[in-house]
């Protein structure tokens, strides 16, 4: 995975990379052309250190999914940087950003995006499926990811058959089972029950806990508040305000 990073000139790691696994900088993007242009972001900073679990909440609208999606690659900015472990996003090709989030990302999608034809168990063994791991591992590695959500029962049912706390297990378990070093992670208990979204979130902490990772978790939801190291608040496509550790919002 390290040799995707280094053999790249446009992947050179700098000091600050030893610290920070994410940078992003001035990063503006706006939706739409001439009257009809939207600015969605408006000059966002953001850091996430290795091994910190970073939240970012913010009223519905306020840009968090837009900036997710442009910090994975998925959406280019209008002006700004990202760089990740060392990394200019915005400087990789097309197929290099594909490589990257393959070898580095895992992006759990407010919407899920599970294939419709696959069964929970060869979804969440899609991005090791890509990355050209045989067959029977990766469905053995995505069926231990899922029973460890208590999603032993369901392996073999269609997302059409499962409730949609059980379709979002299924994204995280895709998430995950490519041991990501940075997660991404859009809204992952809105349809989990109090007992199991608490089960996963200290999952999703434990990963970014770990030396050379990290997570950021888009979240309304504030029982999770505690396993954050910093809370990050979004307004009107802005970061308003940073708070340090959870014990300050009790
Ligand atoms: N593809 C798009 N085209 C046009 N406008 C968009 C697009 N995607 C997002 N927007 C607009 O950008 C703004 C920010 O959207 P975004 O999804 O980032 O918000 P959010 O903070 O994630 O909200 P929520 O909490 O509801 O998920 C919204 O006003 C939304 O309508
Ligand atoms: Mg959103």
């Amino acid at each position: 995975m390290g040799d995707a990073v280094s053999q790249s000139p446009a992947m050179t790691f700098d000091n600050d990379s030893a610290h920070w696994l994410v940078q992003a900088r001035g990063v503006t993007k706006s939706f739409g052309d001439g009257a009809t242009r939207i600015p969605v972001l408006k000059g966002v900073d953001l850091e996430v250190a290795r091994g910190e679990v970073l939240l970012l909440v913010g009223p519905s609208g306020s840009g968090k999914t837009t900036l997710l999606s442009v910090i994975a690659g998925i959406l280019e900015s209008d002006e700004g940087d990202v760089r990740i472990l060392g990394a200019s996003i915005p400087d990789l090709s097309s197929s290099e950003k594909t490589r990257f989030r393959r070898d580095h990302l895992g992006f759990i999608f407010q919407q899920y995006h599970l294939l419709p034809t696959l069964t929970a168990v060869e979804n969440a063994a899609v991005p090791l499926l890509i990355r050209g791991v045989p067959k029977q591992d990766a469905l053995s590695r995505a069926e231990a990811m899922l029973g460890s959500m208590g999603m032993g029962e369901r392996l073999n049912a269609l997302p059409t058959r499962l409730s949609g706390g059980e379709q979002q297990r299924v994204a995280i378990a895709r998430a995950l089972v490519g041991d990501p070093k940075l997660l991404l992670c859009d809204e992952p208990t809105a349809n989990l029950d109090g007992e199991t979204g608490h089960r996963i979130v200290q999952q999703l902490h434990d990963i970014g806990k770990q030396p050379d990772r990290g997570v950021i978790i888009v979240t309304h939801d504030t029982r999770i508040f505690e396993f954050g190291d910093r809370i990050v608040h979004m307004e009107d496509g802005r970061v308003d305000q940073i708070q340090h550790g959870h014990k300050e919002l009790r």
